[in-house]
């Protein structure tokens, strides 16, 4: 699978851009899955319906619906078309406070309303400077993991995005991303043997055209989150082929 997260960024016309250009080309045995904001999901519609994108949301509210200014249900983006939420996000957990008890309950939310999550974790700087890359992966893991039943796993795609490689240009090495890889995946076999081999766990953070093939090609790596370099069709899809 590979995911382009737009964050903040777009517009109509550069949304419709973006979908002419992506227009003609389907790559094959790939989930290709694009989250642009939340106004222009519903430009998506005719990709989605024609099979050739995959359309995901990059956050949703915790509540079902109601007096809730300014927050976007679930349900309403799964309206839309989405098939999946990104949740857990490093941008949402510092920016915003996000906590690993609301990421749960976000996912619970989703996953009730029939969306897949895109659970991300990962690590500061200061944190793998001083050992505890993987103690904190570990821990952003552990309440979807203790809480959440196989079949809500089914549901689920975890990515790894180390803090300091997201939107810095600093890409961790394939042998750094591989081995956070191979230690989710322990994790997840710790939980489960088959959650451990069913589960996509995508490695984001300044993925682009010309480190993907190394990145992709690891073990434990299943395909990318990537951000800024998804916003040129062109460039992302040269990550989709590599
Ligand atoms: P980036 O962002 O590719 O621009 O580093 C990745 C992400 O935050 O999902």
């Amino acid at each position: 699978m590979i995911a382009g997260n737009w964050k903040m960024n777009a517009s109509i016309s550069s949304t419709g851009e973006w979908l002419a250009a992506m227009a003609d080309t389907a790559v094959a045995g790939r989930d290709v899955l694009v989250c642009p904001p939340f106004p222009y999901l519903g430009q998506f519609q005719e990709a989605v319906a024609a099979g050739r994108l995959l359309l995901g949301a990059q956050n949703c509210a915790l509540e079902e619906s109601g007096a809730f200014t300014g927050e976007v249900s679930a349900a309403m983006v799964r309206d839309l078309g989405c098939e999946y939420v990104i949740l857990g996000h490093s941008e949402r957990r510092a920016l915003f406070g996000e906590t690993d008890e609301l990421v749960l309950a976000k996912m619970r939310r989703a996953l009730a309303c029939g969306l897949k999550v895109i659970l991300c974790v990962g690590e500061t700087l200061e944190q793998r400077q001083s050992g505890a890359a993987e103690s904190v992966v570990a821990a952003q893991l552990q309440l979807a993991l203790e809480q959440l039943s196989d079949d809500d796993w089914c549901q689920l795609v975890v990515a790894y995005e180390p803090v300091w490689a997201i939107g810095t240009g600093e890409t961790a090495t394939p042998e750094q991303a591989q081995s956070m890889h191979a230690f989710i995946r322990g994790q997840l076999a710790a939980r489960s043997e088959q959650i451990a081999e069913q589960t996509r766990v995508l490695y984001g953070g300044s993925v682009n055209s010309a480190t993907a093939a190394e990145l992709f090609s690891q073990q434990d790596i299943d395909g990318g989150l990537v951000g800024g370099a998804s916003l040129d069709a062109e460039h992302f899809l040269k990550i989709c082929t590599a």
